[in-house]
């Protein structure tokens, strides 16, 4: 069934060239770094922090160890716990629910909207209770979410709003650019990410000095000045030679989302007026293709051919969270949120990274049609 031709492998992701291109200045930041021996929460980190909320439009900006613990860390200085409820999407990487339950929460799953995958204010507002503390949409795949509609809730019911931007940095709605609407905003700095470092890290936003005093102290320990402890806190800081690659490729940031929105660009035209469903653009905003994730029914077959074809392609996402056996406990059944469902049966995500050659992304194209032929 599968008669592809064979050629050289297409990678889902490769950082290679970008990390060639960024190399010499990178090694530069390390000695540098290693000359003036101080290797944590030092300069670098403190001069991307500034940098960062600038370009974010907030007032505060804090490095922390990952993207899980800007979440994590974000609703503890919320006060968000034990007996409390925050509403998400079951369609997201798990971090995004794990962290409600680390903090003591119990995350309430909303459903989704079918063509750009983030939270539906819709569903959102049926979900809310007099538990409710916050709600958490994720900007997912890199296409904001409805947050007008997402404040207005929570806005009438006084919850927080923490922003899940681990997979749109950059991204804007209605001029600003996501981190910068709830309460706080969480991002991830993971390699694969739009704004990716090379190992982990991760950030809170906010406008509020008494969020940015909290998570200062939470990431160190709970420490108010060394070796006094006022609450339970972790270690979560983020490296100077990560802070350093950061700022290096915040520097870079507009063209390399500008060449994942190319390459968007050319397969939506490449795949029109075929069976798939294209991601489409955000009407209140910007796209930033952190993943190309398109619909289509065979989706199975579809990525069986691909991965002959020696494509790389991940399932995003195989399962709503609602449904995960860690989750049993809060009772779910299937069909209770059909849109997540259905999308978890037809969504594939497809290469994308910037400067991927133009010869790949057809080459994708063409055996995404050939294998939908095959499957008639
Ligand atoms: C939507 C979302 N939230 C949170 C995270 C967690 O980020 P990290 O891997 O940096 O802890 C990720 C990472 O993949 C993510 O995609």
């Amino acid at each position: 069934m599968h008669a592809v031709t064979k050629t050289q492998p297409i990678p889902f992701l490769d950082l290679s060239a970008q990390y060639q291109s960024l190399e010499s200045e990178w090694l530069a930041a390390i000695r540098e770094t290693g000359a003036r021996g101080s290797f944590i929460l030092g300069p670098h980190t403190q001069a991307f922090e500034k940098e960062f909320a600038d370009y974010v439009g907030v007032k505060h900006a804090i490095a922390v160890a990952n993207g899980t613990d800007s979440l994590y860390l974000s609703l503890r200085a919320l006060g968000i716990g034990a007996g409390d409820e925050v509403i998400t999407t079951p369609f997201t990487f798990f971090a995004s629910a794990e962290t409600i339950s680390m903090a003591g929460a119990t995350p309430v799953f909303a459903d989704i909207l079918p063509d750009s995958f983030c939270l539906d204010p819709a569903s959102v507002r049926t979900k809310v209770t007099a538990k409710t503390r916050a709600i958490m949409p994720v900007h997912i795949f890199g296409h904001p979410s409805e947050m007008g509609e997402i404040m207005g809730i929570a806005k009438k019911h006084k919850l927080s709003v923490i922003e899940d931007c681990a997979q749109s940095f950059g991204a804007l709605h209605q001029g600003k650019l996501v981190g910068s609407i709830g309460d706080t905003g969480s991002f991830s700095f993971y390699p694969t990410k739009v704004l990716g470092c090379y190992g982990d890290g991760g950030m809170v936003t906010t406008h509020s000095d008494e969020i940015n005093e909290h998570i200062r102290r939470l990431r160190n320990h709970g420490a108010v000045k060394p070796f006094v402890h006022s609450e339970i806190g972790t270690n979560s800081r983020l490296d100077e030679v990560q802070a350093a690659v950061l700022r290096i490729k915040l520097r870079h940031i507009k063209g390399d989302i500008g060449g994942r929105q190319k390459v968007a660009e050319e397969y939506t035209m490449r795949l029109a007026n075929s069976a798939v469903k294209t991601p489409p653009l955000p009407n209140h905003g910007t796209h930033v293709f952190n993943l190309y994730t398109i619909r289509v029914p065979q989706r199975d077959a579809v990525r069986q051919t691909l991965t002959e074809a020696q494509i790389g392609t991940s399932q995003c996402y195989p399962q709503g969270l609602h449904l995960q056996d860690v989750y049993k406990r809060l009772d779910y059944k299937p069909g209770s949120l059909p849109v997540c469902e259905q999308a978890c049966t037809e969504t594939l995500s497809l290469p994308i990274y910037p400067g991927m050659p133009l010869a790949h992304i057809e080459r994708v194209c063409e055996v995404i049609r050939e294998a939908i032929t095959l499957t008639k």
